[in-house]
């Protein structure tokens, strides 16, 4: 009864861990000349640092890990200025992500979109073109 129980509960807790941790590969490019600065806010409520870009294809890489990825969404502003606390975004990507993969965010000077992704599932935000 007792290894019953201990069992079921370890099953309950890989069960978890499966369906909600993440280690993701986020890839930000620029596709503007113009310089813009972009910024995450993570599941877990801290910020990313503020990412400066400076011409038209550069790309920064970002490791978003967690256990309960898909507790809160995953928020990607853009800004056409270096943003203080109160600076309103040009552009948002706000999205539920969770899993084991890569993602890819086209930012402009006015936007930001979700492009490319493999072994991410998103839901209830910006998604992308295509799923899964
Ligand atoms: C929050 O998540 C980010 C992205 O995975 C990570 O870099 C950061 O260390 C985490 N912060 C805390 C306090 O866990
Ligand atoms: C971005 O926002 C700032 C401040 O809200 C505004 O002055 C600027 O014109 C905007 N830039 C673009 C490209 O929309």
């Amino acid at each position: 009864m007792h290894s019953f129980c201990t069992k079921n509960a370890l099953i309950g807790v890989l069960f978890i861990y499966q369906v909600t941790a993440c280690d993701i590969t986020a890839t930000l490019t620029s596709q503007t000349f113009h310089e813009i600065f972009a910024q995450f806010t993570f599941h877990n409520n801290t910020k990313s640092p503020i990412y400066h870009f400076d011409e038209d294809g550069k790309t920064e890489n970002v490791h978003i890990t967690g256990m309960f990825c898909n507790m809160k969404p995953t928020k990607l502003d853009v800004y056409s200025i270096s943003p203080t606390a109160t600076t309103k975004p040009n552009g948002t990507s706000q999205a539920f992500i969770e899993g084991f993969g890569y993602v890819n965010y086209v930012l402009l000077s006015d936007g930001v979109f979700m492009g490319m992704k493999a072994g991410i599932a998103c839901a209830a935000g910006d998604c992308g073109a295509s799923r899964g």
